[in-house]
């Protein structure tokens, strides 16, 4: 607390400081309050009679029931669906799933308690040699090797990987394919994580999460890269609402203490609300150890309407939507062909967050809104320092005078 003294009128508060700190750190926390909380179930649907990797996240709400269901029959794929009732629940048949026409082997029932529904699909794996190409380079850049179809890929046994504990899975996978033996020490892994509340993660880039979003963290390690200056990406593809794709946008912020050096927060939004989003910070990191010597940039290409047969096809997608030919497409491109790269480590890792809602967007942290305050208040204190000399040099002119 600061206290400024003056001859005749003791010591002053400076200015709004000191309320200015207060209430803005007490802002902070203040609006981070009143997130529902969620109960939230995870469980591995193992098909019949051949088992498939199907992960359904089950969060209910107060009235509301989110369904996220995870695969990687075919691309990995998330379907989520919003119900407004906590009664919902999720139908397989299988035998309709696994067949060539997999509509309805995939339903949220009752039908009329769905308030909003897409889906995500990891198309390809994505790598380019980015030898020789100019920092900036407009996007595709370098020469692009064969895409990997993540829809060739074979995966693990999701239930060996599923911790009910921190509502968390993997799907870790590599080519079923693979002559080159590229992916022979290494894997694509793809950790979902669900949460009963908000919160942040322990590792950057931390994103703020609630009840009402799961985490994807994509890793890449170990895997032989194809060029000496490999640069990976993913391609993406989701529904569009009706013939438009979703919007994207770009939050900025001058706060990184939650992620160093970071001060963008890309969004996929579907609708207006009750919708879905999508969430990351163009941020990856080439080492386990993540911070600011590891942050690798991300671009995201435009998103643009595909033609679905120009993606791999997703079985949980045409299960649930029938055969939707409104996809939208991008891709995210991982590292500069300078700085940092996969080369480094054979290491790569990238976190995005889906959910559906209001996408959480960080409160200023209490460290930058501290620095702020301080900040705002050193003029004050100069402005107030500077007037009060003034008043004191006239008040000893004007006594001098009347001495005179
Ligand atoms: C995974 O393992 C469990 C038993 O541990 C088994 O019931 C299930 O069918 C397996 N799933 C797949 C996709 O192999
Ligand atoms: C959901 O429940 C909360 C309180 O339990 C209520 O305030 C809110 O209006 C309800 N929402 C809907 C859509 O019914
Ligand atoms: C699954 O779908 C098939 C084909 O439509 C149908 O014959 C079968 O009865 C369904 N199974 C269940 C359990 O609904
Ligand atoms: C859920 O929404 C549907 C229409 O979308 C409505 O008919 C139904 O009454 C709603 N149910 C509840 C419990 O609010
Ligand atoms: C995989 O690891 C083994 C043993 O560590 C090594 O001999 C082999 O060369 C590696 N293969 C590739 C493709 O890196
Ligand atoms: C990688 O670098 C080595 C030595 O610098 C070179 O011989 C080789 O041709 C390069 N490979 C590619 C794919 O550029
Ligand atoms: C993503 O990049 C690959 C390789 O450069 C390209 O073939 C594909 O069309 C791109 N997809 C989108 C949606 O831009």
């Amino acid at each position: 607390m600061c206290r400024c003294w003056g001859p005749y009128w003791g010591w002053v508060p400076c200015g709004p400081t000191p309320w200015l700190l207060l209430s803005l750190v007490c802002a902070a926390p203040l609006g981070m309050l009143g997130e529902e909380t969620r109960q939230v179930s995870m469980e591995v649907i193992s098909g019949c009679p051949t088992p498939q990797n199907l992960l359904h996240i089950r969060a209910v709400g107060t009235n509301s029931t989110l369904h996220y269901v995870w695969s990687t029959l075919g691309p990995p794929a998330v379907v989520l669906v919003a119900t407004n009732t906590t009664q919902s629940v999720l139908s397989v048949n299988w035998s309709l799933l696994l067949s060539p026409d997999p509509e309805g082997g995939l339903m949220v029932l009752p039908k009329n308690s769905i308030q909003f529904s897409s889906a995500l699909v990891f198309t390809r794996l994505l790598e380019s040699d980015s030898t020789g190409v100019p920092e900036g380079a407009a996007q595709p850049s370098g020469r692009p090797y064969p895409p990997y179809s993540l829809a060739e890929f074979s995966w693990n046994n999701i239930s060996d990987s599923l911790d009910r504990a921190t509502l968390s899975a993997i799907f870790q996978g590599h080519p079923a394919d693979d002559p080159a033996g590229a992916f022979a020490n290494g894997s694509l892994a793809l950790k979902v994580q669900a949460f009963s509340g908000s919160g942040r993660p322990a590792q950057p880039p931390r994103l703020l999460h609630t009840a009402d979003a799961c985490q994807l963290e994509v890793t890449l390690a170990g895997v032989s890269p194809r060029g000496n200056h490999s640069r990976f990406g993913l391609e993406v593809a989701t529904l569009g609402t009706g013939p438009a794709c979703p919007t994207a946008k770009e939050l900025h912020s001058i706060d990184d203490e939650y992620a160093p050096a970071v001060f963008q927060l890309d969004q996929l939004l579907w609708g207006s609300s009750p919708s879905g989003f999508m969430q990351w910070r163009p941020v990856a990191f080439s080492q386990k150890q993540r911070g600011r010597d590891s942050a690798l940039s991300c671009q995201a290409s435009a998103l643009h309407p595909t033609l679905a047969y120009s993606l791999p096809q997703s079985p949980i997608v045409r299960a649930f939507f029938g055969s939707p030919n409104n996809f939208c497409a991008f891709n995210l491109t991982f590292g500069d062909p300078t700085g940092p790269g996969y080369w480094d480590q054979h290491y790569l890792s990238w976190s995005m967050l889906l959910g559906v809602g209001t996408p959480p967007v960080d409160a200023l942290s209490p460290l930058v809104l501290g620095i702020m305050a301080v900040a705002l208040g050193t003029p004050g204190l100069v402005l107030l320092g500077g007037g009060l000399f003034l008043l004191l040099r006239h008040k000893q002119y004007s006594e001098y005078q009347s001495i005179n």
